[in-house]
């Protein structure tokens, strides 16, 4: 083989020799980086939650181990709304939410309660109930006070009241703003403030993640809210959103908020597609999910971001949503997507190289020397946009000449970059860098890394 000599970063040694002599074909497979650290360690680096809602009776075996080792906050997707709490009147159910703030404890998670005040998922008893204001009040406040004590002191954040707007900014026509006006809002961010002062107290919705009609009118409330001392510290945005739809006024809507003086999280984030879900949706699914986690990390007030189900066996996306699922970052079995990565990445992990691995072969070596090759190959669907691997030499090897990679040998140590015009391997493809080395005595295949 001839390669081509492109410029190099090793100290040549003057190649007397040519590469003539014998010709060997040695090969060695190398194996994908280690994992990065759990999301929650990344996420943790740049100051911010990763969170996940959860199923209590699903957190044990591999779905508990992931819920436990990649997040650092939960959010019972179900347990702690009205009707699962008090099915009937009076008759309090506590034992998912219970499950789910243990396990966090356990966990060293923390929780974010959810929710309040909302107009779904109500038992029947009070939304087929005839109540005069003064009642329903009463209701609304005793609720409230009952759950909220009940966790006082171990939820960070609670979301109060949950998707009380239109999408065009009016108040949404519900039992609590038919009966009590639209000042049960702030009626009920007061009850709970007293029956737990140190939690967070939120407003959550949907459709708010950039700036619209419907995110402008949460943001007006939130000011009037501040401006009349009401306790509100911090605004839901749920973002369920769909594929390539990533709004992209995200982060000045994040950053607006956060100077009226409120904390931000992304609270349900899930993004979903028509299924079947193909590579390329797949791909842009991670895109899609690394811009929501950069406007995040970009603003100081974004405490952080909760998936809604971590996995796609534990969405509510097929169920509500005709056609459409693989909405989360986790496949039905538990396997990460893309979108697991971009979320790493986000959070300053290194790339994956899962899905693509490095092979090192001699194709040619005489007396003193030999000529060395590496070739990263990705199978279909994964892809790397740089790449890093290297080798330990076990027999005194030295490498003297590199080219279409920048390698440096220190000791034992080579480690080889990619080019400045080959970092990328192609979905299904490969690429390939050689090297000069010297040897004597013999020379073994190493191992390589990729990553
Ligand atoms: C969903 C749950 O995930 C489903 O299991 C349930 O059947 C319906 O509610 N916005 C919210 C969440 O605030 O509480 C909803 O959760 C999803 C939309």
């Amino acid at each position: 083989m001839t390669p081509s000599r492109t410029p190099h970063r090793l100290l040549p040694l003057l190649l007397a020799a040519t590469a003539t002599a014998t010709t060997l074909l040695l090969t060695g497979t190398g194996t994908a980086t280690a994992a990065d650290p759990p999301l929650r360690d990344l996420a943790t680096t740049k100051g911010k939650v990763i969170g996940t809602a959860v199923t209590g009776n699903k957190l044990t075996g591999t779905y508990g181990d992931l819920a436990g080792t990649q997040f650092n906050s939960l959010t019972p997707g179900n347990a702690m709304k009205w009707e699962s709490v008090e099915p009937t009147r009076g008759t309090y159910n506590w034992t998912e939410a219970d499950q789910i703030v243990n396990f966090a404890q356990a966990h060293n998670q923390q929780v974010r309660g959810h929710t309040l005040v909302w107009h779904s998922q109500n038992p029947g008893w009070l939304t087929n109930g005839t109540w005069t204001p003064t009642q329903l009040t009463g209701i609304l406040q005793d609720h409230i006070t009952t759950e909220v004590t009940r966790y006082k002191g171990k939820l960070a954040a609670w979301d109060v009241v949950n998707e009380p707007f239109n999408e065009d900014g009016t108040y949404r026509s519900t039992i609590w703003s038919n009966n009590l006006g639209t000042d049960y809002i702030a009626q009920a961010l007061t009850w709970a403030r007293a029956a737990d002062p140190t939690t967070k107290l939120y407003i959550n919705d949907y459709n708010v993640e950039g700036v619209n009609a419907k995110s402008t009118a949460l943001y007006n409330l939130v000011k009037s809210l501040k401006e009349r001392g009401i306790p509100i510290d911090g605004v839901g945005l749920q973002a369920h959103l769909i594929l390539g739809q990533y709004p992209s006024s995200l982060q000045q809507n994040i950053q607006r908020f956060a100077d009226l003086g409120v904390d931000v999280a992304i609270t349900e984030l899930d993004i979903r597609m028509q299924l079947p879900a193909t590579d390329a949706k797949l791909t842009q699914q991670a895109a899609d999910y690394k811009a929501v986690m950069g406007a995040c990390v970009a603003v100081t007030r974004c405490v952080g971001v909760t998936v809604w189900g971590f996995t796609d066996s534990d969405s509510w996306i097929p169920d509500v949503f005709d056609g459409y699922g693989a909405a989360t970052p986790y496949t039905e079995n538990f396997s990460p997507k893309p979108a697991y990565y971009a979320i790493a990445q986000a959070f300053g992990g290194t790339p994956s190289t899962e899905g693509c691995t490095a092979s090192y072969s001699v194709p040619s070596q005489w007396n003193t020397g030999f000529t060395g090759q590496v070739t990263i190959t990705c199978s279909a669907g994964r892809s790397l946009s740089s790449w890093k691997v290297s080798w330990t030499y076990g027999a005194g090897q030295q490498v003297t000449q590199a080219w279409n990679a920048n390698c440096t040998q220190a000791g034992a140590a080579v480690t080889c970059v990619n080019a400045s015009y080959n970092g990328t391997v192609p979905s299904g493809g490969s690429v390939s860098f050689g090297f000069n080395g010297t040897w004597s005595g013999s020379n073994p295949v190493p191992t390589v890394t990729l990553g």
